[in-house]
């Protein structure tokens, strides 16, 4: 493809794409806000985790296809990949959207395209980010073509998704559309697929809430599960041999820049149509207090007053050290909340970005009364339980990670959330 991209964000999402459209020859200037994370892509640090970044990276680099600066310059194509939260009110803070597109704007020439990545609720394209591009002076539709791409991608296996997945694209006409499949067609393997923008903001975020409800449901059966003396885990396992049955799995609450977040955007927008969707980011967010709840109660049944908590694991999820919407956090506030000790531990996370945080495992593990797991990172299901030696042989997963014969025959008492069947 011979047109030059500039990408605004540099994130985990704008980061990877960025890196990709180089590494397939196509000139590439990221622009980020954050002038530490410019300053490290330019010397080729990597400021997020995922694997395979790294040599991309300094491949995009020494080739001279990539560059970084905290301004955008002219190109033929943006990207917009910047962040799209909720306010504490849970309404959708579109500021980063509305930003990142007026700062484009001084740099927009006829003939451009736009493309907003980042996952929004719908109508953002036409209320949030059309009215910033107007004021380019460009004809919305004949001289600047706008389309909303929504990312998919998986966090830990990002590259291969990005090339792999299928990919919706939205334009605000016929021609946006098909000016932006032109250019994922650089390296996108997937299938294509061309609607309007509002249709495509909408496909992303019933994905994700699809994906919370059926957390949510999951959840639930593990909390019945616990008076059944049943394994919800293995109940789950036997369900999904249904061909037409796919049940998530529970755990200690919902966390990321995804699942937890834009289900709210469909709260906002729908009111009271959206009842379901509301109840169901209320059982994933009830998630955390729960487990808290459980960690007390076996200390109380093993008559431990007070007691120190091992948390192992702050990312919201397994082999990746974003902390986001984290679970964990909440959990640990829940069990500060109880009165509880906590230390807590994540071999992904590799500054403390939480004061109950060390960065040794033995160290989380000394005097703890319970070690509680909250992430599947898959050296928690590596770690060899004979090597520590906690005040307390208990162990809490939340996860279904660990090795439970390691643990149970190196004399832990094993707790597993949604379980019990096998006390
Ligand atoms: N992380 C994921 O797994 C994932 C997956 C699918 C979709 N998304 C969506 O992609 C979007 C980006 O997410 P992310 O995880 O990459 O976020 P991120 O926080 O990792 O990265 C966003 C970057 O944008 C920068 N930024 C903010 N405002 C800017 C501006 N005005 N100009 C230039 N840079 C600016 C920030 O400094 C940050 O580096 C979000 O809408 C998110 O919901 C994320």
């Amino acid at each position: 493809m011979n047109k030059t991209i500039c990408v605004i964000g540099l994130g985990y999402i704008g980061l990877p794409t960025a890196v990709t459209f180089a590494n397939h020859g196509v000139k590439v200037h990221g622009v980020d806000i954050n002038p530490d994370a410019v300053r490290s892509i330019q010397e080729k640090q990597l400021h997020i985790e995922e694997p395979g970044l790294q040599e991309r990276l300094n491949k995009a680099v020494d080739e001279g296809f990539l560059t970084a600066a905290t301004t955008p310059i002219e190109a033929d194509v943006f990207i917009v990949a910047v962040p799209s939260p909720i306010y504490e009110d849970k309404t959708a803070n579109l500021e980063y959207v509305r930003e990142a597109t007026a700062a484009i704007v001084p740099y927009l020439k006829p003939g451009n395209l736009v493309i907003l990545e980042s996952t929004v609720p719908p109508k953002t394209v036409e209320r949030v980010m059309i009215p910033e591009l107007i004021k380019s002076g460009l004809d919305i539709g004949t001289e600047l073509f706008v389309s909303h791409s929504p990312e998919r991608v998986i966090p830990g296996r990002i590259f291969e998704e990005l090339i792999n997945n299928g990919r919706i694209i939205g334009g605000i006409n016929k021609q946006s559309a098909e000016l932006t499949k032109e250019v994922y067609e650089v390296f996108v393997k997937g299938p294509i697929h061309l609607t309007d923008a509002t249709t495509a903001e909408l496909v992303k975020i019933m994905e994700n809430t699809y994906r919370d409800i059926n957390i949510a449901f999951a959840n639930e059966l593990a909390k019945m599960a616990e008076i059944l003396d049943v394994n919800i885990w293995e109940a789950i396992h036997y369900a999904n041999f249904h061909p037409r049955v796919n049940i998530h799995f529970p755990g200690p609450g919902v966390g990321g820049h995804c699942i937890a977040i834009d289900p709210w955007f469909l709260v906002e927008l729908g009111g009271d149509k959206a009842p379901m969707i509301h109840l169901a980011r209320n059982i994933n967010a009830s998630m955390p207090g729960y487990t808290a709840q459980q960690t007390q109660r076996i200390l109380n049944e093993n008559k431990i007053a007070g007691g120190k908590v091992a948390v192992l694991g702050l990312a919201f999820k397994g082999n990746v050290d974003d902390m986001r919407e984290s679970p964990s956090v909440e959990v640990i506030y829940e069990l500060h909340k109880l009165g509880l000790e906590v230390t807590s531990f994540d071999p992904h996370i590799k500054e403390n970005k939480h004061p109950t945080q060390t960065q040794s495992f033995e160290e989380a593990v000394n005097d703890a009364d319970i070690i509680l797991v909250l992430t599947d990172h898959k050296e928690f299901k590596e770690y060899n339980p004979l090597s520590i030696t906690p005040n307390n042989k208990i162990v809490f997963d939340t996860k279904n990670c660990l090795n439970r014969k390691a643990w149970e025959e190196a004399g832990y008492q094993f707790h597993l959330l949604g379980d019990s069947k096998n006390k």
